[in-house]
């Protein structure tokens, strides 16, 4: 996969149901994948970014390199953003224009609620849009409690272990 320009290489339609990527997961409120590659946790991304409406909010959470950014990008391309997506860790927030505004957030430099409040945190949170949260763990306090939340761990090289938590709608295809 093109990294930097998903649209050209990814397999899998963000548009209906045709060519959609494999189902993932079931089962309510905690599901869990692991993925072997940056293209497989894209499409993870992809999937749960289909079920996102306006307002949603994800949460993620994960050591540096874990796939955050990656999973973010299969979000974003499923919401409709064509151009790259990359980790914001400069400008701390990134607005994407897709079939409404994506606020991809960096969290790792802020100390807590004001600081998130002063970067325009609580505007992307409540923009009309879906809101990416990178490090959401230094800004927990500040995030809604309709969240969804992702954890992901590095197990084996090339490996992720990918925790999602809150009502995605992620589900088998039965
Ligand atoms: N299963 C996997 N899922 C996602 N990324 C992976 C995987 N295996 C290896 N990688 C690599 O890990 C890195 C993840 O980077 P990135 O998404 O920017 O992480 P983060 O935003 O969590 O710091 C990329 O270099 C990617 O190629
Ligand atoms: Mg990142």
């Amino acid at each position: 996969m093109n990294v930097l320009n998903p649209k050209a290489s990814c397999p899998y339609s963000r548009d209906g149901a045709q060519n959609s990527p494999p189902p993932h997961v079931a089962g309510g409120q905690n599901v869990s994948f692991t993925t072997d590659s940056y293209e497989e946790t894209f499409v993870l991304g992809l999937s749960l970014g289909k079920t996102l409406k306006k307002g949603g909010v994800v949460a993620l959470e994960g050591p540096l390199g874990a796939g955050k950014t990656c999973l973010c990008s299969g979000i974003c391309y499923a919401l409709g953003v064509d151009e790259p997506v990359t980790s914001p860790t400069y400008t701390i927030i990134h607005e994407y224009e897709g079939r409404f505004p994506v606020y991809h957030i960096d969290a790792y430099r802020l100390s807590g609620p004001e600081d998130f409040e002063g970067a325009g945190g609580v505007e992307a949170l409540y923009g009309g849009g879906v809101c990416l949260v990178e490090w959401a763990e230094r800004v927990s306090a500040s995030l809604p409690p309709s969240a969804v939340h992702v954890k992901i761990a590095i197990s084996d090289a090339g490996k992720r272990e990918i925790h999602i938590s809150g009502s995605t709608g992620l589900r088998t295809e039965n």
